[in-house]
């Protein structure tokens, strides 16, 4: 696409344009994000509920890597203000925040709107407006009332008219001025996690919660999606869509390609194909799979719980663009005879009888599962594009972790400079990705491991009471990507000179 190169010293590489001379499009959107829980502290503050993860936090700090919790966090309950400083400073486009349900609706029920909880919203929203940067606002990020957990949460159907009521009243304060919204972020984890041994409620059922989470996930999403195209839609023109975490796979020999295709649909077409596929519901193919599995198993019920066609329609289609969360790229195959499964992460190796792993000629991280592969997040854009009939991509997560807290971060430089590399790439190849929210503006609560991994383009210090935020190398990098729409690779990313 001709608008994407600079035109000026047209060195023709391999027959295709070199990187430096690549730009991103003037409309491209750059921005960062962060989740309620994992930054706002003030779990308590005024009339504030209890979310499950305020309540399994404080029960069983055991379950994090540190003993801690987001009690505090980053304070950004107080410390919004310089948030939004920090938004400027970067030069974001956007920012990507979460509202946290027990702040806004402390029963859960839309009966009682928290004034304080509102002004906190309508504060960051008109903040982030006055700069010029849009809020990209996820309505539903992990943190689920108490009170809906205790009535069997998002394994209960009746869960996906809670949600609805709950991003009615926010679309009903909020839509005037926010014009890209995600339902929900990372039903993979929700779901998969929270029944599993990852996240709250941490219910380990994973042969019947996960998939019925699965179901009401959807039809949640749906519900709020056919609300705001019903009743904002021609008012406002905003997009509304659902951000899922995909990890790239990939098989590990020729023969391996049919079960990494059934591990993608595993992954994402559990919660992508109702949605974005044209004919909706399951993907047949792994539907079959698991519900012999649950025959097989003696289960007298699929293990995909059934859709009816009314509402194969209601979710098939709700969406006004699609939302990827990428970190890195696996390996799959096959297990050999007599080998176990693989037991990674909740992965659905045992349903699929695979094993996944990290390639051992990636570079690896601080972190043992995450290998470095930027082509992994090009090729699945392209597979986004060639499966799904999505007109506009948005990047919603993307970033590394490290376990060292100083300044000088020169992997997370080398992993953005060389990810957003491929996004140039897929853009040139002409996927039509319109914007990229890095994860994570600063360092924050990271769930299961606490303070200990950090994201941030930020550091923050997390032993002052004012939680004082830095800004990290990467932060100066990113700065400069953004200012010129250019990555500007070096040989060396060490000198840092991108300022
Ligand atoms: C809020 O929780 C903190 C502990 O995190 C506690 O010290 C404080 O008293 C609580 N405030 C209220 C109003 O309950
Ligand atoms: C990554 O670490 C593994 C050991 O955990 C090692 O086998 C592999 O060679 C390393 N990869 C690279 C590219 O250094
Ligand atoms: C990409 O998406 C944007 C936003 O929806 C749209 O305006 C633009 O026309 C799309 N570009 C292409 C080439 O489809
Ligand atoms: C993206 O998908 C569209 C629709 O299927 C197709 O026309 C286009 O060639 C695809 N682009 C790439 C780069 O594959
Ligand atoms: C935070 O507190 C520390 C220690 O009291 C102080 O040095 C620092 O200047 C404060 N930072 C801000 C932003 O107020």
């Amino acid at each position: 696409m001709n608008y994407i190169r600079v035109v000026v010293f047209s060195i023709v590489i391999c027959g295709s344009w070199s990187i430096e001379q690549l730009k991103f499009p003037p409309s491209f959107m750059f921005g960062a994000a962060s989740a309620a829980y994992q930054v706002e502290g003030g779990w308590n503050a005024s009339d504030k509920g209890i979310s499950m993860w305020d309540k399994f936090l404080h029960d069983r700090p055991e379950l994090v890597a540190d003993r801690n919790n987001g009690d505090v966090a980053c304070d950004s309950y107080h410390l919004w203000r310089r948030d939004i400083q920090m938004c400027e400073e970067l030069g974001l486009n956007m920012y990507r925040f979460s509202i946290s349900w027990p702040r806004l609706l402390p029963s859960g029920y839309p009966n009682y709107i928290s004034e304080d909880g509102k002004n906190y919203y309508n504060n960051l929203i008109d903040g982030l407006l006055e700069k010029g940067i849009q809020p990209l606002v996820t309505i539903y990020h992990f943190d689920l009332p108490l009170s809906l957990q205790d009535l069997g949460g998002w394994a209960n159907p009746l869960v996906a008219d809670w949600f609805a009521d709950y991003a009615e009243v926010v679309f009903s304060l909020y839509a005037d001025r926010v014009k890209y919204w995600l339902t929900l972020n990372e039903p993979y984890i929700q779901c998969d996690g929270g029944y599993g041994t990852e996240a709250a409620p941490f219910l380990q059922d994973a042969m019947l919660g996960r998939y019925l989470c699965n179901k009401n996930v959807l039809l949640a999403h749906a519900k709020a999606y056919r609300l705001y195209e019903e009743l904002y839609r021609d008012k406002y023109h905003g997009k509304v869509s659902l951000s899922t975490l995909f990890f790239w796979f990939k098989p590990s020999a020729p023969e391996d390609q049919e079960v990494t295709d059934l591990t993608i649909d595993h992954w994402q077409g559990r919660y992508a194909h109702a949605i974005f596929s044209k004919e909706g519901g399951w993907p047949r193919k792994l539907q079959k799979l698991l519900n012999d599995n649950a025959k097989k198993e003696g289960y007298s019920h699929p293990r995909l719980p059934p859709f009816t066609p009314e509402e194969i329609e209601l979710v098939r289609g709700t969406f006004d663009f699609y939302a990827l969360n990428h970190y890195t790229t696996r390996r799959v195959r096959r297990v050999r005879l007599g080998e176990p499964p693989g037991k990674w992460f909740f992965d659905g190796s045992d349903e699929l009888n695979t094993i996944m792993f990290k390639d051992p000629t990636w570079p690896n991280t601080s972190i043992h599962w995450f290998a470095l592969y930027p082509q992994g997040l090009r090729e699945q854009l392209n597979w986004l594009n060639s499966t799904y009939d999505v007109k506009e991509i948005i990047i919603t997560e993307n970033g590394v972790p490290s376990l060292d807290p100083g300044l000088v971060d020169t992997q997370r430089i080398e992993y953005y400079r060389s990810y957003l590399e491929q996004v140039l790439l897929a853009i040139n190849d002409g996927i039509n990705v319109t914007g990229y929210t890095a994860w994570t503006l600063m360092d924050n609560f990271e769930w299961l491991s606490g303070y200990i991994a950090k994201f941030g383009l930020y550091a923050v210090d997390f032993s002052q009471p004012n939680r004082t935020r830095t800004p990290r190398e990467s932060a100066r990098c990113y700065s400069s990507v953004i200012r010129t729409r250019m990555i500007h690779p070096t040989q060396d990313s060490t000198k840092l000179n991108y300022v």
